[in-house]
Order: structure tokens, then sequence, then C-alpha cells
């Protein structure tokens, strides 16, 4: 009798043990980028679980970070020499994007987000790597592009209301040299509608929707600077 009891109690625990422990979701795998660089940008965060002003959410996209290869392929594609440029990131997230603008040695780096959670990991990620970025916690929508040659990098961070904002900005922008790199490209057509961006193209094998387009500023776009290899937008 007792020798049952102790049984089914062992048994109880062993279900317990298995429900608690045993059934966890096993965390997904850290990035070859992060354990590289010993940084912390993995993770896709949905937009219910970033902490932002409820009108802006309703025009924001979810986090994700950035594909490691992309802005270089983009940089080479478009032929920008990156050390004439400041490289701004709207939607900045963790910072995964600056830390590769920095090592492709843009001339300055600046980075907007608007949750602060994720700007405080930005600036973490980029103070352990050493490297001189500026990270305003703030609307996008409310950034003022710096004088001199502007790089703008978004990786889909919002809804065609906040990018029209941020297109009026870019038109207001002093520098008269400009390149826009847009990776998952949703509402590029707004930049097509623009009147002062031309669409030079996709990078060979980054031309799929979740690809990666490149838009140069009129002000300064003359004839034959299509790259060879351009896939006409
Ligand atoms: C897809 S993630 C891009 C992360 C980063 N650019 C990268 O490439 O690794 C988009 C980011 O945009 C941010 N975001 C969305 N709307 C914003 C706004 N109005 N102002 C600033 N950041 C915004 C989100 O919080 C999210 O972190």
């Amino acid at each position: 009798m007792t020798h049952t009891v102790l049984l089914i109690l062992a048994v109880i625990a062993a279900w317990t043990l298995w429900r608690t422990i045993g059934r966890r979701p096993t965390p997904p795998a850290r990035s070859a980028f992060d354990t590289r660089h010993d940084v912390d940008t993995d993770g896709e965060i949905p937009i219910s679980r970033l902490d932002m002003p409820a009108d802006i959410a309703d025009r924001a996209e979810r986090y994700m970070p950035s594909d490691e290869r992309v802005l270089e392929v983009a940089v080479a594609f478009a032929g920008i020499d990156p050390a004439r440029f400041s490289f701004v990131d709207l939607g900045c997230g963790k910072g995964r994007a600056l830390i590769m603008a920095s090592q492709l040695h843009f001339r300055r780096l600046i980075g907007v987000e608007i949750v602060p959670a994720l700007a405080d990991i930005a600036r973490a990620n980029l103070a352990r790597l050493g490297v001189a970025a500026e990270v305003h916690t703030a609307d996008a929508a409310r950034f003022v592009f710096p004088p001199g040659p502007v790089v703008l990098f978004l990786f889909n961070p919002f809804k065609p209301a906040t990018l029209g904002t941020v297109i009026e900005a870019l038109r207001a922008a002093p520098g008269p040299e400009l390149f826009v790199i847009y990776y998952a490209p949703d509402h590029g057509k707004l930049l097509d509608a623009s009147g002062f961006l031309t669409r030079l193209g996709s990078p060979r094998g980054w031309r799929r929707r979740d690809g990666v387009a490149v838009w140069q500023g009129t002000r300064t776009l003359t004839a034959g600077v299509v790259p060879p290899g351009a896939i006409p937008g």
C-alpha cells in the first residue's frame, strides 16, 4: 500500500516537472551577428509589445533587425562613398544597422527610435563596440535632417502616414546629396511619387518584396549614375 502511494506521488512529481521544465519552449538560437559582436539585436517584437504612444503605434511596424548584408550590398550597388555621408536610420531599433554603418565608415551615425527600451539597448550595443553614434529617443516624424550629404536608411519602420511626413522632411533637407536605402520597401511608391527622388533600382538578388531598393535625390542625379547591373524600379 505504502509503495503504491509512493509510486503515485513519484508519477505526479515527474509529470509536474515535465510540464514546467520539459515543455518550456527552447529560446531561438542567437544570430551569427549578435554572437560575433557580442551584442543584443536579435528578436522580433510585435507592435502590441512595443512601448509607444497609441497614435504612433497605429502608423508603426514591428521591431526586427536588418539582414546583416543588406547595407553593404545597397551601398555598393549605389556607388556611395560612406566616408562622405551622414547615415540616418529612422526607426533604428536596437542599432544593428548603425553598427553595420559604422563598419562601412560613414562620416556620422544618427539613429532615431521611438521605443525608449530599444533606444537604450542600441546605445548599450554601440558603447560596447566603441561606436560613436547619436541615438535619439524620438518620433521619426519630427526628425530634422542634418546638413551635408545624407544616406537615409529605412527598414520598413512605418506605414504611409509617417513615411509621408518623413518624405516632406527629406524634401526640406539642407544637403544637396541624398540617397534613400529602403529595406523591405512596402511603400516605395510614395518615394517614387515624391518628385525629388529617383529610384535607382535594386541590387541583383534583392529585388523581391522583402528585398531592398535605393533612391537618389534628383538635385544631384545625372545621366549615367545608374550603376551597371541595376534593375530599373
Ligand atoms: C523593422 S525595425 C528596424 C530596426 C533597425 N532599423 C534595423 O535595421 O535593425 C523598425 C523600428 O522602427 C521603430 N519605429 C516605428 N515607428 C517609429 C517612429 N514613428 N519613430 C521612431 N521609431 C519608430 C520601431 O519601434 C522599430 O524598432
